[in-house]
């Protein structure tokens, strides 16, 4: 039975957004061809150990920082609060659940001032701040767009034991759920967690953890995205395309999935959905449709189910890595287990497993 993280006495910090993302990184130059040369993202500021991304619309410092060191993993993951004083609010917050945490009145990275970081309940290292250096928002810099320009960070995706256990704890942080993947004997397997008026901020997905599953950054359209993959075809770098591209049943936007020189997970993403009123419907997704994570019906590689990278504690040293041990998504939908379906009969039984019945429908 899940153990549930208690719900704090005192309010929950006031989060607007997912702001940025610290990656540990094992080499400098490799990861700047990838992420600068590559993908286009902005450089704000750049010194030996360290490189500051932003997004072409972004006007905050940076939603990506790169920071050299000896084993590549995930650093924090940071939200922008709504005021000062949510800072405040997050740290106690935090105290009370008996987490370290650790507050630094001039930031852990530069452009970012007064922040606090946690190990949250889950093991994942989350930053809250407000105070944080404008730059110039690229958003008409037309001369500077790309054929394949990513234009805002979207989401993070962390991998958890324990979906219920994550999404309860995220829901008293003040998360939404827009979307889940369940089965019939009440298994979660993954959850989508917003604030910001999109399908997410995070979501997790179930699995050894805690580790970082992707970071998710946005075109404005699909033809974006091709234009990486063709990209990638032409440098040779192809086995970097891991998944995609392919449009989502979970959120409907369409989406990629490439890895890094350290393997780090990025996903390229456009085009989800509204999601800003209070009573916005959570879409429920059976772990056996075959569309749910593919609206063609294309099968997930089992490497996007196992690999992940590693997170880091406030020491800088990994998190030691829980394994699930509720079912596995890929152990009952990938493989020959004739347990997924595309269309479900009228009397509600699977149809079959796969493709038309062409003599009936064509
Ligand atoms: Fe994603």
């Amino acid at each position: 039975m899940t153990n549930f993280v208690p719900t704090p006495s005192v309010p929950a910090p006031d989060i607007v957004r997912c702001a940025y993302l610290e990656l540990v990184v094992t080499d400098l130059a490799k990861s700047r061809a990838f992420y600068v040369d590559l993908l286009g993202l902005h450089v704000t500021e750049e010194d030996e150990n360290a490189i500051y991304l932003r997004s072409f619309e972004e006007f905050i410092h940076h939603n990506l920082v790169l920071r050299k060191g000896p084993v590549a993993a995930a650093a924090a993951f940071a939200y922008r609060v709504k005021s000062p004083a949510e800072v405040d609010a997050a740290e106690a917050y935090y105290k009370e659940l008996g987490c370290r945490t650790e507050r630094r009145k001039d930031g852990f990275t530069k452009g970012v001032g007064d922040s606090v970081r946690v190990e949250d309940p889950l093991g994942f290292p989350y930053e809250f701040f407000y105070d944080v250096e404008h730059v110039e928002r690229l958003t008409q810099r037309y001369d500077l767009y790309s054929a394949g320009e990513l234009v805002r960070l979207d989401h993070f995706n962390q991998v958890t034991p324990d979906v219920p256990r994550g999404r309860k704890y995220l829901e008293d942080l003040g998360f939404r759920v827009s979307e889940d993947i369940k089965d019939s004997d009440g298994v979660t397997y993954a959850a989508w967690m917003h604030r910001k008026q999109t399908v997410h901020d995070t979501a997790l997905t179930g699995g050894n953890g805690p580790r970082l599953h992707h970071i998710a950054f946005s075109t404005h359209e699909k033809h974006n995205i091709i234009q990486i993959c063709d990209k990638m075809g032409a440098l040779r770098i192809s086995d970097r395309i891991e998944r995609g591209p392919g449009r989502h049943g979970v959120s409907n936007a369409f989406y990629l999935y490439i890895l890094d020189p350290d393997g780090h997970r990025v996903e390229i993403y456009t085009q989800d959905y509204y999601t800003g009123d209070p009573d916005n419907p959570t879409v429920t997704w059976d772990v056996h449709d075959n569309q749910r994570r593919d609206w063609w019906g294309n099968p997930v590689v089992p490497s996007w189910y196992t690999e992940a990278s590693l997170v880091l504690d406030l020491d800088g040293n990994p998190q030691p890595v829980i394994e699930r041990t509720d079912a596995s998504e890929m152990a009952v939908t990938v493989g020959a287990d004739g347990f997924s379906y595309t269309r479900k009969e009228e009397d509600g039984s699977a149809g079959e497993k796969t493709g038309f019945k062409l003599g009936a429908q064509v």
